[in-house]
């Protein structure tokens, strides 16, 4: 139980900063807790939880003005502490309602781009978020930009799309993709699995190796070293390495951000790329959707597709023994379903047809929609 704690301590990437404008409201989740950023009056991000104290409403469903939200139903308004800062149409004097009204904050940081958020407890976490295998050294104006910073959301578990991330082999569905890494037409060289590390290394045509690391700690990453390499001459000599993060969002859904990271020269030709390389990535995402959603349905028949045939899946199907005591461990959080009490009805009085006042009815979906790549910060 010690280890399944560490997946929930610690930071994990919810959003782009980028992503986050003030006067709007942004519903998230984190292992199904749900949750909303907006912008305080500093245009500082904040984080709350997505539930008015009031009467449970998604804080969501309402209104950002000013740098605090307003609660659609009665329109009680919380400041980014999460205090109730007005409760219209109450006359008395409502400091004592409002002091008990207050709404549960979460604990944000921004680093490389993006809003982490823990829904665990901060003193247990470490700074995973400053940990990042290939970012840690860099010197960040030189090396990366979150103009390539990309985000897509998966309809899967957190664990299928995690280690479809550092499946490598995969690559062979991606259409596009492939093209642009030389080592998919490379081979298989060896596969180093320690404790909390497992490492598979591919060798291209020019023997350029590619690294593909996946760490337990402190947090879950995919790093791919050596991802890809265009060298046409002295000059023109660009390297792409890709960080991988993702974040479970619930049961059934998860978030992956995909962050290449430029290296070389001429400067002019790294930013050209940048968006072409999102766009390959977004694509490339989308070209895994249906295998997710076939492994999602195994495993929601209790199911498993994991077989240890090949030492090409060696080191993920490690990474999945990892996962697994993190799979059905309870660390999710159920999204709560307020239905109304039903009245008796009286004999005499014709049933009228119920209705449905279901908040998952009433309220808008989670978009599945990918974040759209913007410019950088
Ligand atoms: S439920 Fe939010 S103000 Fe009443
Ligand atoms: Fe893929």
């Amino acid at each position: 139980m010690e280890n399944l704690r560490t997946f929930r301590d610690q930071w994990f990437p919810i959003a782009r900063v980028q992503d986050i404008k003030a006067g709007r409201s942004y519903p998230k989740q984190l292992f199904g807790h749900r949750i909303i950023l907006f912008r305080n009056e500093n245009r500082d991000i904040v984080c709350l939880k997505d539930e008015c104290s009031h009467m449970g409403i998604p804080l969501s469903q309402g209104c950002v003005k000013k740098g605090r939200v307003q609660c659609c139903y009665h329109g009680w308004t919380f400041n980014g502490q999460g205090e109730c800062t007005d409760i219209p149409r109450l006359t008395l004097d409502s400091t004592k309602i409002r002091e008990k009204a207050s709404v549960p904050t979460y604990p944000i940081r921004q680093k490389y781009g993006m809003v982490w958020i823990t829904v665990g407890d901060p003193g247990l976490c470490l700074d995973s978020e400053k940990e990042a295998l290939l970012l840690q050294n860099n010197n960040e104006a030189s090396y990366y930009s979150t103009q390539s910073l990309t985000s897509y959301e998966f309809p899967s578990h957190y664990s299928i799309a995690s280690l479809n991330a550092f499946d490598f082999s995969h690559v062979h569905i991606h259409k596009i993709l492939k093209h642009f890494l030389p080592v998919s037409s490379g081979h298989y060289k060896k596969t180093h699995i320690q404790q909390d590390k497992a490492q598979t290394t591919f060798v291209d045509a020019n023997g350029e190796n590619l690294d593909v690391i996946m760490q337990r700690s402190p947090s879950l990453q995919i790093s791919f070293k050596g991802l890809s390499r265009l060298r046409l001459t002295r000059w023109i000599d660009v390297r792409v390495d890709l960080q991988v993060f993702g974040s479970p969002v619930d049961k059934d859904r998860s978030l992956l951000f995909a962050f290449p990271i430029f290296r070389g020269r001429p400067r002019f030709l790294l930013k050209i790329l940048r968006p072409i390389v999102d766009f390959v990535l977004r694509f490339s995402f989308a070209e895994d959707i249906e295998i997710f959603r076939f492994q999602q349905s195994v495993r929601d028949q209790g199911g498993s597709f994991y077989k240890n045939l090949s030492p090409l899946d060696a080191s993920w199907i490690k990474v999945h023994h990892w996962l697994q005591a993190f799979d059905e461990s309870g660390l999710y959080e159920e999204t709560p379903t307020i239905v109304p009490e039903k009245k008796p009805q009286q004999a005499t009085v014709p049933p009228l047809s119920e209705p449905d006042f279901t908040l998952a009815l009433s309220r808008k979906p989670m978009t599945r929609e990918p974040v759209q790549p913007g410019g950088g910060l």
